[in-house]
């Protein structure tokens, strides 16, 4: 009898899902213990709901700091949801793996290449005349980011039954599907990217073999899955420039937000008394709220500049509107990260100079790891601020649909993938267009509740209308 490749599997695991951070987050704490966490980001949230209601499955990803590794070493193969202090930290009946691959590999794939050379061109953040420039140090992290996905591909290959369905996600996993491909000619390979796309003019900018290797990459799934068709069409046009294939297999899976856990977490006691204490600051006014990762494509740069300006041409808010700006920090080791939170610091403070009286605060500004002060001005906004550069979905947005307790407008950058879920009812802005952002701040600020209710109320349904289980469901139904 022949041998197949099936035969060989040690692997006994019908779904793994593969990502680079996973549902939970180690850290040290001051006494030395370690501390558990959910981990951040739309990416999590949108799995960790759709992998609970869904039992066996296996979410392999990476240990992301030494705590991680040393935990990752610890556990049996890995498999650290064996572990008792973490299991009780799950939600949901499902193992997690996570590979302790070594730091410095991570470090270059994680830092170097995926979040400031791929997030950078899938969301245009480059300033042009300096960068990107991909020189020696830089291939060396490519060859890190080749490591790192073949970690992944030998990790998931020796787990997975015969047969089985594997969903990769996201930038830092480009390569996988063609390596699992390879390894296990056998299992079902879905791709899916969080991030937006950019024209072949644009991704041409790599250089040419980490293009192909990443196009060729990806084609090596089955499904490959996008926020929106744009995105989706885009990824087809810079398949075809970079390979001559056409390529079949792309397909959208909008992700929405789930209202019922979106509800239980905004109503817990601790954002209840969050939600006080904004309440004592910002009193009867109006409130602009946004909450975002200290991220340099969320744009809370020009977020703030139409803040000001709205304030500088429009004196007739001056003690009526408090702008909530909350961010949780993220990606700190990488440079571009810190100099860009230093500058919205800066700026916030020069507003809340420029405007503080003894009776007003315009600007509440908070970069901290504090959830139930973000849910809290969610729940308080009357108008929910998005104005991101680019943004595959934007997750926000529609978590705060569900949450605010005001019927509020929304004010959204063009280039998010949820502008193609909301449409008419927000107003919709040119992210880099200051002025019109303030007029679209003026506009939303005027509206008044009665006004804005009919359609807050579309947006709402809209924002429901997918919930995690589903975008993972149609993804594996896409599949088989
Ligand atoms: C985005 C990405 C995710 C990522 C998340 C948080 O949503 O699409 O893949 O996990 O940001 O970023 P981080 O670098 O902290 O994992």
């Amino acid at each position: 009898m022949t041998e197949t490749t099936a035969d060989r599997t040690t692997g006994t695991a019908r779904l793994l899902v593969a990502s680079n951070r996973g549902p939970l987050t180690v850290v040290a704490v001051d006494d030395g213990d370690d501390q558990i966490t959910r981990g951040s980001g739309g990416l999590v949230s949108g799995m960790q709901a759709a992998l609970s209601t869904t039992p066996d499955a296996v979410w392999v990803s990476a240990a992301m700091n030494d705590r991680e590794r040393s935990l990752a070493r610890r556990a049996p193969g890995g498999r650290i949801s064996e572990l008792p202090e973490v299991a009780d930290a799950l939600h949901g009946d499902f193992d997690v793996r996570l590979l302790p691959i070594d730091a410095l590999t991570f470090r270059n794939a994680y830092n170097g290449v995926a979040n400031s050379t791929l997030w950078f061109v899938l969301h245009r953040l480059y300033d042009l005349p300096t960068q990107p420039s991909f020189d020696a140090t830089w291939r060396r992290q490519w060859n890190s980011y080749i490591r790192f996905n073949r970690a992944f591909a030998e990790a998931l290959a020796e787990a997975a039954g015969p047969d089985a369905t594997v969903m990769v996600q996201d930038y830092h996993l480009f390569l996988v599907p063609k390596m699992l491909r390879d390894l296990r000619p056998d299992v079902r390979i879905g791709h899916f990217t969080h991030t937006p796309w950019i024209t072949p003019d644009d991704f041409a900018m790599l250089p040419d073999d980490v293009a192909h290797a990443i196009v060729d990459g990806m084609l090596g799934a089955d499904v490959i899955g996008f926020h929106t068709e744009r995105w989706a069409e885009l990824f087809r046009a810079t398949a075809r420039a970079v390979t001559d294939v056409d390529p079949d297999g792309v397909r959208v899976f909008p992700l929405g937000t789930d209202p019922d856990e979106m509800k239980r977490l905004g109503g817990r006691r601790s954002v209840d008394s969050a939600l006080r204490v904004l309440d004592d600051t910002v009193g009867d006014r109006l409130l602009i709220g946004r909450v975002d990762r200290t991220e340099l494509s969320k744009n809370v740069f020009r977020g703030l500049l139409a803040f000001r300006e709205l304030l500088r041409t429009r004196p007739e808010w001056h003690g009526r509107v408090v702008h909530a700006v909350y961010n949780n920090p993220s990606r700190e080791d990488v440079p571009a990260y810190r100099e860009y939170t230093a500058r919205i610091e800066r700026l916030a403070s020069d507003i809340d100079d420029e405007f503080s009286t003894d009776e007003w605060t315009p600007l509440i500004f908070e970069i901290g790891d504090d959830y139930p002060s973000a849910l809290a001005v969610l729940r308080r906004s009357d108008v929910v601020f998005v104005n991101s550069v680019r943004d595959g979905m934007n997750l926000v947005v529609l978590e705060g649909l569900v949450l605010s307790e005001r019927s509020p407008a929304v004010v959204l950058s063009r280039e998010t993938g949820a502008v193609e879920v909301l449409g008419d009812d927000a107003f919709v802005v040119n992210p880099f267009d200051v002025s019109a952002t303030a007029q679209a701040l003026h506009d939303a600020l005027s509206t008044p509740v009665e006004q804005r209710r009919p359609g807050a109320e579309r947006m709402r349904a809209a924002a429901v209308k997918l919930p995690p289980i589903d975008w993972f469901q149609a993804q594996l139904d896409a599949l088989s």
